[in-house]
């Protein structure tokens, strides 16, 4: 894989970042990525309350669990926004005239490709940068790509967003395409620092399309987080097995359940492992260990539902000024395009 040269999309200075990892494909030449993840885990489940980063579900069978999930019937985010983008991907690659389309958590791109499809109608050519975790996703979003649209040119990006967002060239016009209402799995603080780094990574030429799940009754949005097939229950606790992976540590997945419940103060469905036994938790590489008493739950993710008109608002405190917003028949989820606006018109 080492000799295959370096695509045009990254920046002079992110060129010796990156190490091809399959065809078309790269991923970070950082020795730290481990140790990265591993303070991650630990800053986080030593926290109080206890919580993780969504991006530790994305491992290969969080990654096809997820893929299952898309297709339940009580999910009804990804077919909702799937209708919004079919009907308006027209619309919205003429109000963005971009040579490239960067994906962030791409997942296998099937949505995306509605947007694709529309970018080599009208302009003939183009370069897609899917960015993820998940090099299997990766390599299903590049497989399929081809197969369908070979005149794209296809760098896939095996990353987490901050890194590969980073990367590319910013004068290169591009639309960063965020989807799946995977904005929602930020907390507060997260929300804020990913958007002022995607904003500052952002060159005047760029625009961003994020795909919101809006706030709605509690009913609907509990049945789509806890399905009667326990799809979503095994994608939530899967991730005690990413982790003891990852870190070498003991949880045992025959010693706890799911829970979730949409906390309306907050608009955000939460997704928690609740112990059904006590556990003592080590991680012997790391000196470290916690006790988990029964009954004691971990946040393992949120998913926060938003209000378009508010969030439109909130960004423009990030220099992102609204362009277009498409919603469905029931004004469940929203596609919002905005663009990086000049110095001068920042808020
Ligand atoms: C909720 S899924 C959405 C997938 C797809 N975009 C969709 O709309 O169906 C989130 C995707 O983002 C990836 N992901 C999660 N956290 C990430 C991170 N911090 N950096 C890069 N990729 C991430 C996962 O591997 C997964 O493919």
């Amino acid at each position: 894989m080492e000799n295959q040269s370096q695509p045009t999309v990254f920046s002079s200075s992110a060129r010796n970042l990156w190490r091809a990892v399959e065809p078309s494909i790269w991923t970070s030449n950082s020795d730290n990525i481990r140790r990265d993840q591993a303070l991650s885990v630990l800053k986080t489940l030593l926290d109080q309350p206890r919580w993780l980063e969504a991006y530790l579900l994305y491992d290969e069978r969080g990654s096809q669990l997820f893929e299952q999930i898309c297709k339940l019937p009580e999910y009804y985010l990804t077919r909702t926004e799937s209708a919004i983008l079919a009907e308006n991907a027209g619309q919205l690659i003429r109000s963005a005239p971009v040579e490239c389309i960067a994906e962030l958590g791409a997942g296998s791109s099937a949505k995306t490709l509605h947007l694709l499809r529309e970018q080599v109608r009208q302009r003939g050519t183009g370069i897609f940068v899917p960015i993820d975790v998940s090099l299997p996703s990766l390599v299903a979003s590049r497989e399929i790509v081809r197969r369908q649209l070979p005149q794209l040119s296809f760098s896939g990006l095996h990353a987490r967003y901050q890194d590969g967002v980073s990367s590319i060239e910013k004068s290169l016009p591009t639309l960063f395409v965020f989807l799946g209402s995977s904005v929602g799995n930020f907390n507060h603080s997260d929300f804020v620092q990913f958007f002022d780094h995607l904003s500052q990574c952002m060159g005047p030429r760029d625009f961003l399309l994020l795909g919101v799940d809006r706030v709605k009754e509690a009913e609907v949005l509990e049945k789509a987080y806890d399905d009667p097939k326990g799809v979503t229950a095994d994608f939530i606790l899967n991730v005690f097995q990413n982790i003891n992976r990852i870190m070498n540590c003991n949880f045992d997945a025959g010693k706890m359940r799911y829970h979730s419940w949409y906390n309306r103060e907050w608009q955000q469905v939460e997704m928690y492992a609740v112990s059904t036994a006590s556990q003592e938790i080590r991680f012997p590489s790391y000196g470290a260990s916690f006790s988990w008493p029964k009954d004691d739950r971990i946040l393992v993710e949120i998913s926060r539902k938003f209000d378009p008109v508010r969030l439109q608002q909130q960004l423009q405190w990030f220099g992102l000024k609204p362009v277009e917003h498409f919603t469905d028949p029931k004004e469940w989820f929203s596609l919002l395009l905005f663009q990086k606006a000049n110095s001068s018109e920042s808020g």
